[in-house]
Order: C-alpha cells, then structure tokens, then sequence
C-alpha cells in the first residue's frame, strides 16, 4: 500500500533534448493514471524514471515516504510491461512468469501457486510449458501481463502495453486490462498516445507536450474541460473544431456571425473558438436564444453507420466546421444552419492557447 510521487522530475539527455521538464505528480493506490501525449513527447522516458532506469538530472522519485533515488531499479519493487513484452525466447512461459519470483528467492511452492494463480486469471494456463515464439501476440501480451501481476508490486507501469496488438483484440484486451487493474489496489502509471485507452481506462490523464504536464484530470473533465487548445485538439475523435477569429468589441466575427465572447478582463484582437463536433445539431424550425446559429454549405458528408459527419464552409468566411448528426438526419445541399448552445463553446487565447 503506498502512494507514488514525483516531485520536480527532470531529465535532460542534451542541451536540445529535455523530455521531461519539470513534472511533479502523485497516484494513489489504486489510481490508474494515464501518460497521455504524442509520440516523442518523453512519456517512456518518464516512465523509465519513475523505475529507476533512467537517472533523473534533477527531481525525486518517493513511494510512500521513501526516496528512491538512490535505489537500484531491480530493488524498487514496481513491475514494468514494454511495449515489445521483452520476454526471454528460451525459457518456457511458466518460467518467463516466475523468473522475478526466483530471484526473490519465493519458496518453489508457493511460486508454482502464483503461477497457477495469475495464468489461471489470464486465461493463459494451458500455455505455460511452450516458449514465446510459438505463441501469438495477443498471448504474449498476456504472459507480459502475467509477469507483472505475479510480483504483486508496489506500483504497476506499463509502456504501450496494447500497441503491437491488431484492433479488434486491443479493444477486447483494453476491457480485461480495466478489469485486471481495478482489483490490483496499487498505483497503476499507464503510457499511450492513443486518446480511447487513455479515455477508457484511466482515473485519471496526464496529457503530456514539451516535457510538461499540460493537464491533470480524470478523463471526463479533460474532455470537457481542456485547459488548453493542444488538449483540446488531441483528445476527442473526430477532433474538435478550433477556429481563430477576429475579436470586435464583446464578439468575435465568424463569417456573417457575432458570436458573444465570454466575461473577459481584456479582449484580445484574436481568440480561438472550440466546438466539438457532437455539439453541433442540424437546425430544426425552432432555435432558442441559448444556441449559436451557423449557416453555410455542406460541401462534404461522411458515413460512420452510427452517425454521419458533415462538414460545413461558414457563410462569408473560408472556416470549415464539422458536424456529428445522426444518419438519418437530412439537410439542404444548397444552405444548411448548424445549432450549438452557447454553453457548448470552448474559448481559447490565442496567442498562449490557455482555456479563457
Ligand atoms: N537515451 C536517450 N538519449 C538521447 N535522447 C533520448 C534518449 N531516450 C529518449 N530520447 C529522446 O527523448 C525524446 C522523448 O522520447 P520518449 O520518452 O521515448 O518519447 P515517447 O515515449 O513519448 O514517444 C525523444 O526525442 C527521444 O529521441
Ligand atoms: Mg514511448
């Protein structure tokens, strides 16, 4: 039982090449918190701090009230899953699982009982005499998985741990891996550049840019409430419109329309506007004084199944908006009006890309 905790971490590999900043974090037992950013943002990089296989040039690294930076990675006690699953190609499955545990010097019996224990739960107990290569991807990720867990650690990483998997099966192991870690009691530090595991798994997201934390929250409130354009632009699919308008007096000029801007201590000439696409509805006859009105043509419309994506040229400007609305929803080629509340919208400053 411990609480993982980074306080002003920073890893500097060359004067031009700083993946993390200055970041400083806590997650608790049980927390599940995703590293979420684009590749090359220095999340493994992070992650390998955090495990003691990278030095960090300044900050600490605490598990609990312990520091650890003085302590080798292999006594630190945390179970890492790579994203390659790095197993040993010539030991068998069973030994792959248990090789922590030997090193720990676990009495054999109760080794044999953690690996029945955890292959049991992984589905993968009638694999354990067979040796990597003869298994699949997805039952390598498993045995990688299995690992993991049998160490019972006091923190869990995981580096992309669902990447090399097709699809279909990423989906289905993204539900058994949520299940998996809600039962672990342990502080889970999860890496992905993909915005649906981040979304679907975690208590709570660190988006990542610049070596820095651009937000930290659970996913429900980055997605509506992104603290800034770069979250707002990287999560949510299909991404949220951002448009830069001219600010007049207390509106700023899309097209035709003058859009009411928010309270403000000083207008700035430019602002960003954000609307996700689900917030956007066809017009029907009555529009309330709450919504936004946006007229143009749909010059494009793109089937989902569920829904279709319309795509907008803003009357009197060149701006492009999209629009989620149902399939069956019709609309006039030659002038449509797309309706969003007011409340719906997303204001950004445009010069520094902060939420106003
Ligand atoms: N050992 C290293 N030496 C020099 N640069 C490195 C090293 N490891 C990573 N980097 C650089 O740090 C940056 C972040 O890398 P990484 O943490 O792997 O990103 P991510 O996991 O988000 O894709 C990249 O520019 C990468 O080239
Ligand atoms: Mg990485």
């Amino acid at each position: 039982m411990a609480t993982l905790t980074l306080k002003e971490l920073r890893k500097q590999f060359t004067p031009e090449v700083v993946p993390v900043k200055n970041i400083t974090l806590t997650v608790e037992d049980g927390e599940f918190l995703t590293l979420l950013g684009p590749s090359g943002c220095g999340k493994s990089t992070l992650l390998r701090l955090i495990a003691g296989l990278e030095q960090p040039t300044a900050g600490t690294v605490w598990v609990g009230e312990q520091n650890l930076n003085a302590v080798n990675p292999g006594d630190r006690n945390m179970a890492m899953v790579f994203q390659s699953y790095a197993l040993y190609p010539h030991m068998t499955v069973a030994d792959n699982i248990s090789t922590s545990l030997k090193l720990r010097q676990v009495p054999p019996a109760e080794i044999t009982q953690r690996v029945r224990t955890v292959a049991d739960k992984l589905d993968i107990s009638h694999l354990l005499g067979r040796k990597p290569r003869s298994l699949s991807g997805g039952q390598r990720q498993r045995v990688a998985l299995a690992r993991a867990l049998v160490r019972k650690p006091d923190v869990f990483l995981l580096d992309e741990p669902l990447s090399n998997l097709d699809a279909l099966l990423r989906e289905q192991v993204r539900g058994e891996l949520k299940q998996l870690f809600e039962s672990q009691n342990r502080p889970v530090v999860y890496v992905t550049h993909d915005q649906i595991e981040a979304m679907t798994l975690s208590s709570k997201v660190a988006v990542l840019l610049d070596g820095l934390v651009q937000q930290l929250d659970p996913p429900s409130r980055i997605y509506t409430h992104p603290a800034n354009k770069f979250v707002a632009g990287f999560v949510g699919s299909p991404q949220m419109n951002l448009l830069t308008l001219d600010c007049q007096g207390k509106v700023a000029k899309l097209g035709h329309c003058e859009i009411p801007l928010p309270p403000l201590a000083q207008v700035p000439k430019l602002i960003d506007l954000g609307i996700r696409p689900e917030a956007l509805s066809v017009k029907g006859s009555e529009v309330s004084d709450q919504e936004l009105v946006i007229g143009g043509k749909v010059f494009l419309s793109e089937n989902f199944g569920r829904e279709t994506l319309v795509s907008l040229r803003v009357e009197g400007s060149q701006d492009v908006i999209r629009a989620l609305i149902p399939p069956d929803q019709t609309w006039n080629p030659e002038y449509t009006k797309l309706v969003v509340p007011f409340s719906s919208l997303h204001w950004f400053d445009a010069e520094t890309g902060d939420r106003l």
